[in-house]
């Protein structure tokens, strides 16, 4: 072992809470374009955007000049003594490319506080309308919203969960849309979409005088490995919500930003929520920032009120996030980066179906432009999952890397205890020759993982 690396691997000792079943075996040194390269100068392709953030690769120095710039001005702007003219030319550029009724946004730091955020607007917001019962936000199982407690009480991931479960809020969850694994043993569209009528008999059972909103991700990410739901699903959420006044959180920190082929993912659906929350792609994780966007509806009853919304955070909105914000929004418009992500994410999806489906592990290939989840199963016929011991996901995460390729290890969403997969969410300037050989080197790492398993 290298010197470099043997410091390293002792100095990350001292790093408390680094959440991952197999220990990482590199230095990440440094990044281009869609690669990632080692301490002896290795390659290995993104093919997980780092996780799910990374949508204009590594490197970009155009990102590097805009940020070095603002930070050679000033680097933290205090918005209630200044106008931060960086914060509102990007709320300026995200609400253009937002659902119409989108009025206003907000600057955070991560997508955890910007879900904080959201089920704190969802209250006041029903404070301010004079209905100070609502307060229960209700979400999905096999969701994942974020690691605060707020963000955990909605999310329905139970690894992530079942630790600080007394801390929790104990709201109501629906389950998941996840047809291939269908919670009602239902067929669609024989279903009627049942997954999303029981939103109604929820709110109904608890009473729509308790509660403020729902929340869900438009496709689903880390706790679903990229499901999508039918075409009448949000729809028809939007419907049952405008019955019982019940806001719509659209959670679209991974989605956002033209990660699944439109600017956020709600699109696909062309249904308006009323607060959308966002952070990843925003800045392609150059820097750290979120945002919440907030509904017309939502900003009228504030202005008729006078109400401040209560939530501000020291560096949120900071002028070099934004700065950085600014220049990859910008990028992703003049460069057709949205139309690539849509194009390139069927030809992902097409070629992954032909290289991958033949192998008995993979029981469901599915997601939406550039994100993708390969559910990997036990017995194909059956869809019965594997063990949670054998680790499979992170197995064949290991098995890719040694090959030079990063994909992102899932577990957990089958009834919150098993379950595994794989996701690919690669930043979109990939080309079609760098999805066929990263796709090759997972056809590989499945081969091996099977001939593991077997041995
Ligand atoms: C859908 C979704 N919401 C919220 C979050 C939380 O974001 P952060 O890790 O920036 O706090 C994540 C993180 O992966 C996410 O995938």
């Amino acid at each position: 072992m290298s010197e470099r690396l043997d410091a390293a691997k002792k100095a990350r000792t001292k790093v408390f809470g680094v959440l991952s079943s197999l220990p990482a075996e590199r230095i990440c040194d440094h990044g281009e374009g869609v690669y990632l390269f080692d301490q002896d100068g290795r390659q290995y392709i993104d093919f997980s955007g780092s996780p799910m953030a990374c949508c204009l690769g590594h490197g970009d120095q155009r990102i590097t000049r805009a940020v070095t710039e603002q930070m050679q001005k000033v680097s933290l702007c205090f918005n209630t003594y200044w106008i931060n003219e960086r914060e509102g030319e990007l709320a300026e550029r995200v609400l253009r490319r937002a659902p119409r009724n989108m009025a206003r946004c907000q600057f955070l730091n991560s997508g955890s506080e910007a879900t904080e955020s959201a089920i704190k607007l969802a209250r006041q917001y029903h404070l301010e309308n004079g209905q100070p019962g609502k307060y229960m936000v209700i979400s999905r199982w096999q969701s994942y919203h974020g690691m605060t407690l707020g963000a955990l009480s909605v999310t329905g991931f139970s690894s992530r969960r079942d630790k600080f479960t007394p801390l929790l809020q104990s709201w109501p969850k629906i389950d998941a849309p996840l047809c291939y694994r269908c919670p009602y043993d239902m067929t669609y569209p024989g279903c009627e979409v049942r997954c999303a009528r029981a939103l109604d008999d929820i709110i109904n059972q608890v009473g729509a005088q308790y509660v403020s909103a729902f929340i869900a991700e438009p496709i689903g990410g880390a706790a679903s490995a990229a499901m999508v739901p039918v075409p009448e699903y949000y729809p028809l959420i939007r419907e049952i919500c405008d019955k019982h006044d019940v806001l719509f959180i659209d959670d679209e920190v991974i989605c956002g930003f033209g990660r699944t082929g439109k600017w956020f993912g709600i699109d696909h659906w062309g249904v308006q929520p009323d607060i959308i929350t966002m952070a990843k792609g925003m800045t392609g994780a150059y820097t750290p920032l979120a945002a919440i966007l907030v509904s017309d509806r939502i900003v009228g009853v504030f202005e008729q009120t006078g109400g401040k919304f209560i939530n501000a955070f020291t560096t949120a909105g900071n002028p070099v996030s934004c700065a950085a914000g600014i220049a990859v929004v910008d990028i992703i418009e003049n460069e057709g980066l949205v139309e690539r992500s849509a194009r390139l994410g069927e030809y992902l999806h097409r070629r992954a179906r032909e290289k991958l489906s033949h192998h008995p592990v993979v029981g469901d290939i599915r997601g939406r432009g550039m994100l993708m989840g390969v559910e990997l199963v036990r017995d194909k016929a059956t869809k019965e999952p594997f063990d949670s011991s054998l680790l499979a996901g992170s197995r064949v995460h290991r098995l890719a890397m040694e090959k030079g390729c990063m994909v992102f290890p899932t577990s957990g969403f089958v009834h919150g205890v098993r379950g595994d997969a794989i996701m690919m969410a690669p930043p979109y300037i990939i080309t079609e020759a760098q999805i066929d050989a990263a796709l090759d080197m997972v056809d590989e790492s499945l081969a091996d993982f099977a001939q593991e398993i077997a041995g």
